[in-house]
């Protein structure tokens, strides 16, 4: 998991937090292994941005990759921060709900939770069967 840690607060780096001045780096663990990382990229127009955690499901779904293993997040806040509510849906289309969601400071706090905690009662595609 320190690889999740070490690719999450490197790519946290490369945010466009200009507006908000709150970088958040996302790394996610596909099925084969890799690790695919994003950031939040802010934008003038402020409802244009993303968030970190889709920057890092873009970059997993564009390498041919759809599922998640692990997810970590990391943002320079007091305490580890909880992903907003279309980022939860975002992780559930791609990571069954026992998918470990680490959720981090840059200090080092750690809070583990999973996909499913973090959206109960979700929608999925088995209501439109
Ligand atoms: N943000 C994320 O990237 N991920 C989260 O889980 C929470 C919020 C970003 C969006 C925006 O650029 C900034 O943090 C402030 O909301």
């Amino acid at each position: 998991m320190s690889d999740l840690r070490d690719a999450a607060l490197a790519v946290r780096e490369n945010a466009h937090a200009p507006y908000s001045g709150f970088k958040v780096g996302a790394a996610i663990r596909a099925e084969s292994g890799v690790v695919y990382r994003g950031c939040n990229v802010e934008n003038v127009a402020y409802p244009e941005g993303t968030c970190a955690e889709a920057g890092a499901i873009a970059a997993m779904v564009a390498a041919g990759e759809t599922r998640l293993t692990e997810a970590y997040v990391v943002a320079g806040s007091p305490a580890p921060v909880p992903p907003c509510g279309g980022c939860r849906q975002k992780l559930a289309e791609f990571g069954a709900g026992e998918v470990t969601v680490t959720l981090a400071t840059v200090d080092g706090t750690e809070r583990a939770t999973t996909i499913a905690d973090l959206l109960p009662g979700a929608f999925d595609a088995g209501f439109m069967a």
